[in-house]
């Protein structure tokens, strides 16, 4: 009987352990990840190749910036680390990855399309990075993003007028990029009760226009100016238009006089 609880218990204990998991596809991301990073300062501690094969122990990571859920890779945050090189699409194999955030280094290169298959990807945040390159409009298909937050990069192109589908949206800053064209009405005037970004998301761009940017900032006149330019000119040309007529006036009021002269000198007196 004791035996049998002994076992029982020592079962129960055994299977209460977490399994060192060796998931592929997180093994193939961090991998090509650490690929196309490059690490000059040498922070990134633990990114190598045994650990890749074995990153989690359940809710344990050994990766440094690495948090990881039930065995799987749940959030990279790699921010601050002098970290040089371009964000790898495999990253796309980190199916679980649900924060993303590599603020803060030097990356550069495209921001890759591939992650729209991350389908429960949060949070990205690439901001202050030298990213270039467009938006990948693919990224509304990560229907449960609530953070992105790309300011401070080269990047180019319009804002893709898909990332409006993302309700769940609560901040979004692409501030300081080369974006250009119109600001989607999607993002600008947001409908009902979901949040809305106020004109510090799109500053500080190339040549990007429309609500809630202030109208026609830097480009062409303000419509203070043109209202001031055409009350101006109005007072001008009254003014003008008045002088010309005093001048008109004196002009015909001396012609008529010397008419009067001559036609008094031609007519005899009564
Ligand atoms: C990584 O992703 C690519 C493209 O999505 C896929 O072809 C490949 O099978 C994935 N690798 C693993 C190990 O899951
Ligand atoms: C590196 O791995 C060792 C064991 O594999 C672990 O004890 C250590 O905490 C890890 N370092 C980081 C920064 O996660
Ligand atoms: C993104 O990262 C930067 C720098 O690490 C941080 O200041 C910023 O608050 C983050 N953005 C959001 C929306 O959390
Ligand atoms: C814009 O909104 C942010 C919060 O989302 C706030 O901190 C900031 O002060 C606002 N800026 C302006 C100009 O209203």
């Amino acid at each position: 009987m004791g035996a049998w609880t002994l076992l029982i218990v020592a079962i129960l204990l055994f299977a209460a352990i977490p399994p060192s998991s060796s998931d592929p596809s997180d093994e193939a991301c961090l991998t090509q990840l650490s690929e196309s990073l490059q690490d000059p300062t040498k922070s990134l501690q633990n990114w190598t190749k045994s650990t890749f094969a074995n990153p989690c122990n359940g809710f344990t990571s050994y990766l440094q910036g690495a948090t990881c859920n039930n065995g799987r890779i749940y959030k990279l945050s790699l921010t601050n680390l002098g970290l040089r090189g371009s964000i790898s699409p495999f990253l796309a194999n980190c199916t679980n990855l649900q924060a993303l955030d590599l603020s803060s280094n030097f990356l550069t290169g495209p921001i890759p399309s591939e992650l729209q298959s991350l389908v429960n990807l949060a949070v990205l945040n690439l901001s202050s990075n030298r990213l270039d390159g467009e938006i990948p409009p693919q990224l509304a298909l990560c229907a449960y993003l609530n953070v992105i937050d790309l300011h401070d990069n080269l990047l180019s192109g319009p804002i893709p007028q898909q990332l409006g589908l993302l309700v769940r949206l609560s901040a979004f800053d692409v501030s300081n990029n080369r974006l250009s064209g119109p600001i989607p009405t999607s993002l600008g005037y947001r409908s009902g009760n979901l949040p809305r970004f106020n004109s510090s998301s799109f500053e500080a761009n190339k040549d990007l226009y429309g609500y809630p940017l202030p109208p026609l900032k830097n480009k062409g006149l303000s419509i203070l100016a043109i209202v001031g330019i055409g009350l101006g000119s109005g007072f001008a040309s009254l003014v003008l238009s008045f002088t010309g007529v005093c001048i008109w006036l004196k002009f015909t009021e001396r012609k008529m006089a010397t008419e009067e002269g001559k036609i008094s000198q031609l007519m005899p007196d009564y």
